[in-house]
């Protein structure tokens, strides 16, 4: 079976978060069960840089106002479809914001191109490679099923997954007539969403099957409360709707091979997390104790609820944990966090920036991950938490709830716990939960049970492949579309 997976980034290639994980490992995950699947994504001037030799496959004179050829390219064990469109993609910053820290204001072209390109490979562009299915992720994809469901030609299935719901690519009505899509596009059917142009909300509508990251997620995007003003298309075409948790590459995130970390350890040898664990310290300017260290690896957002671990500051150093936050995002969070590192100085240390090097160290190395998310489609670093043996301490949402099994009676009783999981996402929720955590942490050999059942979660993407493999096998066995 041929696979187009389209994705806006792809680790290790180019990553502002989890999608690009998911992006990087699921393909091989395909692979491993016999697709054969290849990667359309922009050719940014890093990820040119970051791949070996290149060879053209598809051309467009005129791709969203500029020529564009496709790149066919390997790296990293990926096969590689390179959109090469220098009006759209070669220019510095990341991939969606600019030097200046606002997003480039042509996004809108930037990722239709994107969506087109890959409905043109879809209908055959690229001579001798026709997929069939056209897997498409996030908003910035999200035009690839609309244009093949517009394009009036026999074509390959469609998938779209749900990464965020939170991002929808909504632009102005006025980009309309440069999307070159038929004036039936401009419908309930199609892109038209309260008057601007919705491209997730049209490819939630044009694409045959709709995923999310999490059975939890798939259930809360269809309430009010979760669906940020898509709850209703989404209830509409809920027979359509599934969630399947995400994995984690896991030779990458592997704590018996990881080179980042001070020493390598398994189920086996647990104790030697320990050297981890001073190495932490020692890096943080943090005294060798024997109490918890609790961290955070993440985006410093509203969505991931780090304000009310900025007003559990105080209570958590008064417990006796001490807190590393390696994360970058919103200025005032970033500003709050950098002041109580200044105020608890030993016990409070924060990493701004992006560094994943670091990440490795801080899941080897603390006891905790904290991950207090007021919605979470997946969560990515509560999974490697648990396969490093990081006790996950996780908000009841998502695919947080999906993942970690909450050390309960029944869960000590039954040697299942692989973590701590609170609700509301409140500061005395949180607060409560660390307490509990301290009563776990103070029995040293039901820690040590609870760390290796962590270790032993099933985080690999075997099974959830598997499931988007069966998915695609129904959908080209499905006549009726
Ligand atoms: P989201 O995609 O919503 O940000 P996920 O948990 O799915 O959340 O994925 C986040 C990914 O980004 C993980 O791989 C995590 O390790 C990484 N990450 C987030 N912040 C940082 C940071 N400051 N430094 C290094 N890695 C980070
Ligand atoms: C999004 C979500 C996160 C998920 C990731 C990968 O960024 O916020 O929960 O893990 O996508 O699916």
């Amino acid at each position: 079976m041929k696979v187009l997976s389209v994705a806006s980034e792809v680790y290790p290639l180019v990553k502002t978060g989890g999608l690009a994980d998911v992006a990087g490992a699921l393909p091989l995950a395909l692979e491993r069960l016999g697709g054969d699947v290849r990667t359309l994504m922009p050719a940014y001037p890093s990820v040119l840089n970051g791949v070996g030799p290149v060879s053209p496959v598809a051309q467009f004179e005129d791709l969203m106002g500029g020529p564009a050829t496709v790149l066919s390219a390997e790296a990293h064990g990926l096969k590689l479809l390179l959109l090469d469109a220098p009006h759209l993609y070669d220019r510095p910053g990341g991939p969606y914001v600019g030097l200046n820290g606002y997003d480039h204001p042509d996004n809108w072209a930037r990722f239709a191109a994107l969506g087109k390109a890959a409905a043109q490979i879809g209908l055959g562009a690229f001579e001798g490679w026709q997929p069939d299915i056209v897997h498409a992720h996030d908003w910035q994809a999200a035009m690839a099923p609309v244009y093949l469901a517009f394009s009036g030609r026999p074509r390959p299935r469609t998938v779209l997954t749900i990464h965020n719901l939170a991002f929808q690519g909504a632009f102005p009505h006025t980009i309309l007539p440069e999307l070159d899509l038929p004036e039936s596009a401009w419908s309930l059917e199609g892109v038209e969403y309260y008057g601007s142009v919705g491209f997730l909300k049209g490819g939630l509508h044009a694409a045959d099957m709709i995923t999310t990251v999490s059975p939890t997620y798939a259930a809360e995007i269809l309430t009010p409360h979760g669906g940020m003003g898509l709850d209703g298309l989404l209830r509409g075409r809920a027979d359509r709707l599934v969630g399947i948790v995400n994995g984690v590459d896991v030779d990458t995130w592997n704590p018996a091979t990881d080179t980042e970390i001070a020493a390598n350890y398994t189920v086996g040898d647990i104790f030697k997390r320990a050297i981890n664990k001073r190495a932490l310290e020692d890096e943080f300017g943090f005294a060798n104790e024997s109490g918890p260290i609790l961290a955070v690896v993440s985006r410093l957002t509203w969505q991931k609820g780090l304000d009310i671990l900025v007003e559990a500051v105080e209570a958590i150093v008064a417990g006796g944990f001490r807190l590393i936050v390696v994360g970058s995002g919103d200025r005032l969070l970033e500003g709050e966090f950098l002041a109580a590192s200044a105020r608890h100085a030993g016990r409070v240390g924060v990493r701004i920036g992006y560094d994943e090097p670091l990440s490795h160290r801080v899941q080897a190395g603390a006891d905790a991950l904290l991950v207090p998310s007021r919605f979470e489609p997946c969560g990515l670093t509560q999974l490697y938490a648990l396969r490093y043996g990081c006790l996950p301490v996780v908000s009841r949402v998502g695919g947080l709830a999906d993942t970690v099994i909450d050390a309960n009676v029944a869960a000590l009783t039954a040697s299942v716990a692989t973590g701590v999981i609170f609700e509301p996402v409140t500061r005395d929720a949180l607060v409560k939960a660390l307490v509990r955590l301290r009563r776990l942490y103070e029995d040293e050999p039901l820690w040590r049970d609870i760390q290796i059942q962590a270790m032993r979660s099933d985080v690999s993407w075997a099974l959830s492949a598997r499931r988007y493999a069966d998915l695609y096998n129904d959908l080209l066995k499905d006549e009726s579309r």
